[in-house]
């Protein structure tokens, strides 16, 4: 049904993830779906999750299938019960909130937790006759961490690896959730375990070894029992070429010079983030306040926009969130602005892509201050879309994961301190146009290195077996080999 595979030698990529990004007509794809179909295509594949449906009753087997080429879009139907209980529950009111240290946030309940473990052993039920005996299989994220086991149950031998896109916090934090155990288990049934940064490795090698479950190596491996896994760093990156063109290209699009024209010279501040606590958003404008308090005259010469498209809606801490953020940019309105002055822009509505990077190179300030982020690509974009000649600068929280990186050329903030982000606006807005060229150069080194396609090729290059471990010939083995 799928080209060789199941029966077959050749080596297929088979990546899994909670929602799929099954390619529509004249909807366009972010960068990360963009990113997983070129890796699936290089070797042909299935991409395999959650299709967004929700039905009364699902039946063990069914599978929802299209073709696009090489790559076989493979996606179930949940129950609602499933969606409220694993995706809605353990996912985002446990997981989520642990994993971005709110421990304040996070609500647990058996029922939940029961449902996440039961929803990943159907996945791996869907998943098992789909994937041939030297298929890779790359999981991704956090609904999805006990997949690998529960495939492992099901007999597959296959090299399976696992990437977290968001934080790992120390065992200090992590160790709250129920279920602990069973997840660090989980994360060593796989052979390859990837996290956006070291110190998100250093927390997870900390949780295994202090659960007694793997002792740490120093060539980076970690012993389990009889199995040898490799936990390491892959940061992930952007299209930083692609974004760069579009940015220069976004310019000339009618929204983007609507913004322009409605500046009238005011100098652009811009947060983009989805409705998320993590993100920092009550912050982020209570230290803008805090800069216009500090700098009564350039009141009416700044403006900030906010894009801030509503997420998880059903959830009630974001609920809750979305109407303080909306009642704190009344208020911060209300009391700064003026007749003919808006302090702040906000927008809760989806942006296209193309003309997000048009406004951030046309922005002087990127603001992004999450108060936990696994790796922030608006930082990445934010960069990637300046005009080299005359680079706005980004201001970036010390707890994003982009600041391992970026660290050399941003204005590190803790966005908790609402001062200390102030007085970064203000030296952002004054910075020379030489100091603002030097910072940019230095970020668009890592980023033109540390790409989106160098971070599969990366990740696949360490899940692929040795070459000695190659058990059936392959038209395309080893087509993952690494870049950068
Ligand atoms: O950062 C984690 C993540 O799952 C992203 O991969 C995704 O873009 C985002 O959160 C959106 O979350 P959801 O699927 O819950 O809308």
């Amino acid at each position: 049904m799928f080209g060789p595979g199941p029966s077959g030698g050749n080596q297929r990529l088979i990546v899994v993830s909670n929602r799929v990004s099954v390619p529509r007509a004249g909807a366009s794809a972010g960068g990360l779906a963009v990113a997983l179909e070129a890796a699936l295509q290089s070797s042909g594949g299935i991409w395999f999750g959650w299709s967004g449906e929700t039905r009364t009753a699902i039946d063990a087997d069914s599978l929802h299938t299209q073709q696009v080429g090489p790559v076989t879009f493979a996606t179930t139907d949940l129950t609602r019960r499933d969606v409220e209980d694993y995706y809605l529950g353990y996912s985002n009111r446990a997981l989520w909130p642990v994993c971005h240290y709110r421990l304040d946030l996070s609500r647990f309940n058996e029922r939940e937790t029961q449902a996440y473990f039961r929803v990943n052993d159907l996945f791996a039920r869907k998943l098992a006759g789909l994937v041939g005996p030297s298929d890779l299989v790359w999981v991704h994220d956090y609904h999805l961490i006990p997949l690998g086991a529960a495939l492992r149950d099901r007999g597959l031998t296959n090299r399976i690896g696992f990437f977290l896109h968001i934080p790992w916090p120390p065992p200090e934090v992590v160790s709250a959730l129920p279920g602990y155990r069973r997840l660090l288990q989980g994360l060593a049934a796989y052979d390859v375990v990837g996290f956006q940064t070291e110190r998100d490795v250093e927390h997870f090698v900390r949780c295994l070894e202090e659960e007694g479950l793997g002792t740490s190596e120093d060539d980076g491996t970690v012993v389990v029992g009889d199995r040898r896994i490799e936990v390491a760093s892959f940061p992930i990156g952007i299209d930083t070429e692609g974004v760069a063109e579009m940015a220069d290209k976004s310019v000339g699009l009618s929204s983007t010079r609507r913004m322009l024209a409605s500046l009238e010279g005011k100098r652009l501040l811009i947060g983009v983030d989805r409705l998320d606590y993590s993100k920092g958003l009550r912050e982020r404008i209570r230290s803008y306040v805090a800069y216009l308090a500090a700098h009564p005259e350039e009141k009416g010469r700044v403006s900030y926009l906010q894009i801030t498209p509503k997420s998880r809606s059903e959830v009630p801490e974001y609920a809750e969130l979305e109407r303080e953020v909306a009642t704190q940019v009344g208020e911060a309105n209300g009391a700064c602005g003026d007749f003919d002055w808006t302090p702040i822009r906000y927008l809760t509505q989806n942006v296209p892509h193309a003309t997000l990077m048009g406004l951030y190179r046309m922005a002087d300030v990127g603001l992004v201050t999450p108060l936990r982020d696994g790796m922030n690509l608006v930082a990445k974009e934010f960069v990637a879309s300046q005009d080299p000649q005359d680079p706005g600068v980004l201001i970036l929280s010390r707890y994003a994961g982009a600041a391992f990186e970026l660290e050399g050329g941003a204005l590190i903030v803790n966005p908790y301190d609402a001062v200390g982000t102030a007085e970064a606006i203000d030296r952002a807005l004054r910075m020379s146009r030489g100091e603002r060229r030097e910072r940019w150069e230095t970020m668009m080194d890592v980023l033109r290195t540390h790409t989106v396609n160098a971070w599969w090729q990366n990740f696949l290059a360490a899940l692929s077996p040795a070459e000695d471990e190659r058990s059936a010939p392959s038209s395309s083995g080893g087509a993952f080999g690494a870049t950068a």
